[in-house]
């Protein structure tokens, strides 16, 4: 996820700009750009954040009435300077600004390379522009034709602003599955990824619908649709306050990111599965193919919420494709001289890609032979560069301390990874893999329908917000859900809590039932759903107090347990995604109520980079 500001008006745009890139840097901070026109393009582009490019400019000519900027969250192209926008076109005529994914930019790639376009950087959004130049190039079309033309051969997502320097009184806006907001003010007009760049000039703003382009002068607007159709543009009045709009209308940027999930879990998925032909494509790691085939062990590093995604990924490979997997703590890896050989497969799980312990035990498998893949949320980072091959997980910047998105599209790579090993291995009919990614696919809606539940888990919040100690209880794929439960509960509210196999409550953990002690329970409808309910039973006959996670219309547990909280049903293997959305809701309500300082938990850091 990246942030855009564009400007065009009566003031300096510069100023406008740079405030705006630095209220949306939480959407991504690895690198920042502006583009200024006064007579002249003027770009100035480096990596770093808003404030490294503050320096980088002072003293030079950041004159000009019309303007753009971008703040990045690298998905295509390491951070650096060269791969910061705005990217040009190859004459220098056009710029351009990207938030989102062009998945087909490959394809397009190689058709401009073969007319002779030459690239400076490995992003998609450079080839964006080279596109619209060559459309010009080929027809001679003014540059609104052209644009509208390239956005017709685009697959994927975007959010874009166009300059050029032969029309230096007008912005060309367009928007397909990442947001763009338009504010309008008198004789300027203001553009952006969300308000919070735009409510301090204006509070009457136009939120560009998919598929829709805004061609921008200071006095004219005129929308049309990607096929050409005029549009009339619904002017919407601003209610929010500003310092609320940095976490996008949330009171924390965990409960911003919580909400996020339907949409994060889509990106992690766009452009990778192919329900109708029952097929997963992973490019990343699609040249280990072979190896996946024939593997015999698969071991999984990675530390906190990471590791409880590696243990739902045991899960899944096992399941699904037939592989043994170990899920290791990566501090405990990298210090116990494990038996590594050239034969293994060594995935590191790491929302930051920073984590030391966990580059740490990946080092050290490499030294050994092993073969690397890295599941990462950030592109660029360390544990990505040193991977062989790996998955990002394109959940867009997480800035609560407490992971959640990230953690649900860890939970996704690995899913599509496990099905893409069964594809490899021959290990899951073909049919039954259209089912799976026909319901994978429908995820994204069930997570909305558990969000939806949000009163009632916060009503469960409030009776529960001054326990000592909590207790998570799971079977199967369950299992890790309870430790992840138990991790977001005492990260941000300082409450004890466990995540136990609910099995093993007989061999020791039941002495701590009483009735102050609640115990949540992952108590869906699967495998093991009889067995849970015994455990339910032997946590009431001790006056134990049961949270149970059900399925929706689920007649039996809500009987026996205290209270409960519905999910939808789904299949086993997606049942992670699904129970762990409560959990999160659950954790975040009694921290709030306890005035917990929710986005950053005392005594935490948002990457652990020290061992
Ligand atoms: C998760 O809520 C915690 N903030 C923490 O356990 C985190 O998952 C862990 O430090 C690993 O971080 P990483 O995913 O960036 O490697």
């Amino acid at each position: 996820m990246c942030g855009i500001v564009g400007y065009i008006g009566y003031r300096d745009a510069w100023p406008i700009i740079i405030k705006g890139l630095h209220r949306l840097e939480y959407r991504g901070y690895d690198s920042a750009g502006v583009a200024l026109i006064n007579g002249t393009f003027n770009i100035y582009k480096k990596a770093g954040k808003v404030s490294d490019l503050e320096k980088f400019a002072e003293g030079k000519n950041l004159s000009g009435h019309i303007g753009m900027g971008h703040t990045r969250w690298a998905t295509h192209g390491v951070p650096s300077d060269i791969n910061s926008h705005p990217h040009t076109s190859g004459d220098g005529r056009l710029a351009i600004i990207h938030n989102g994914i062009i998945e087909n930019y490959s394809s397009l790639k190689e058709t401009l390379l073969s007319r002779g376009h030459v690239f400076k950087s490995d992003t998609d959004t450079e080839v964006l522009i080279h596109l619209i130049e060559d459309i010009q190039d080929q027809t001679n079309l003014d540059l609104r034709e052209a644009v509208r033309i390239a956005l017709n051969e685009v697959i994927g997502a975007y959010a874009i602003v166009i300059m050029s320097k032969d029309d230096p009184d007008q912005l060309i806006a367009a928007r397909k599955g990442s947001p763009l907001v338009l504010g309008v003010g008198e004789k300027e007009y203001f553009i952006a990824s969300d308000a919070s760049p735009i409510v301090e000039y204006t509070k009457n703003v136009i939120y560009l619908n998919d598929n829709e382009i805004a061609y921008i002068k200071r006095d004219e607007l005129l929308i049309k649709s990607i096929d050409n159709v005029v549009q009339i543009p619904y002017v919407h009045e601003l209610e929010l306050k500003l310092e609320m709009l940095e976490k996008g209308g949330y009171d924390h940027f965990m409960l911003k990111e919580i909400y996020e999930q339907p949409r994060s879990i889509r990106d992690c998925m766009r452009g990778r599965i192919y329900p109708q032909e029952g097929k997963v494509q992973l490019g990343g790691i699609k040249e280990y193919a072979e190896k996946l085939k024939n593997v015999d062990r698969i071991i999984i590093v990675a530390c906190g919420t990471s590791w409880h995604a590696g243990l739902v990924g045991e899960y899944l490979i096992e399941e699904c494709a037939r592989i043994p997997v170990e899920v290791e703590y990566a501090s405990e890896f990298r210090y116990r001289n494990p038996i590594i050989s050239e034969k293994d497969i060594v995935i590191a799980i790491s929302q930051s890609g920073e984590t030391a312990d966990t580059m740490a035990a990946i080092q050290l498998a490499k030294e050994k032979g092993a073969t690397i893949f890295g599941i990462c949320n950030v592109v660029g980072a360390s544990i990505p560069r040193l991977s062989n091959a790996g998955v990002y997980t394109h959940a867009g910047p997480e800035i609560g301390v407490a992971s959640t998105k990230a953690f649900t599209a860890q939970v996704t790579v690995l899913t599509l990874m496990a099905l893409y090993m069964a594809q490899q291995r021959g290990t899951i009919k073909q049919s039954e893999l259209i089912r799976l990614l026909t319901e994978l696919d429908n995820i994204p809606l069930l997570v909305e329908r558990c969000l939806a539940y949000n009163d009632r888990i916060k009503e469960i919040a409030e009776k529960f917000k001054d326990s000592r100690n909590f207790l998570f209880l799971g079977r199967g794929s369950g299992f890790p859900v309870a430790l992840e439960g138990a991790l977001k509960l005492k990260e941000i509210s300082y409450i004890h809590a466990e995540g136990y196999p609910a099995a093993e409550m007989k061999h020791g953990p039941i002495a701590l039932i009483d009735e102050e002690m609640p115990v949540v329970v992952i108590a869906t409808k699967n495998a093991s759903y009889e067995k849970v309910i015994s455990n339910i039973q032997e946590v009431k006959a001790r006056k134990g107090i049961v949270i149970a996670i059900v399925t929706e219309g689920d007649r039996e547990v809500v009987q026996m347990a205290d209270y409960t909280i519905e999910i939808p049903d789904a299949d086993d293997i997606f049942l992670p995604l699904l129970a762990t959305i409560p959990l999160q809701l659950l954790s975040y309500h009694i921290a709030v109520m306890r005035g917990c300082n929710v986005d950053q938990p005392r005594n935490l850091a948002k990457s652990v980079t020290v061992e």
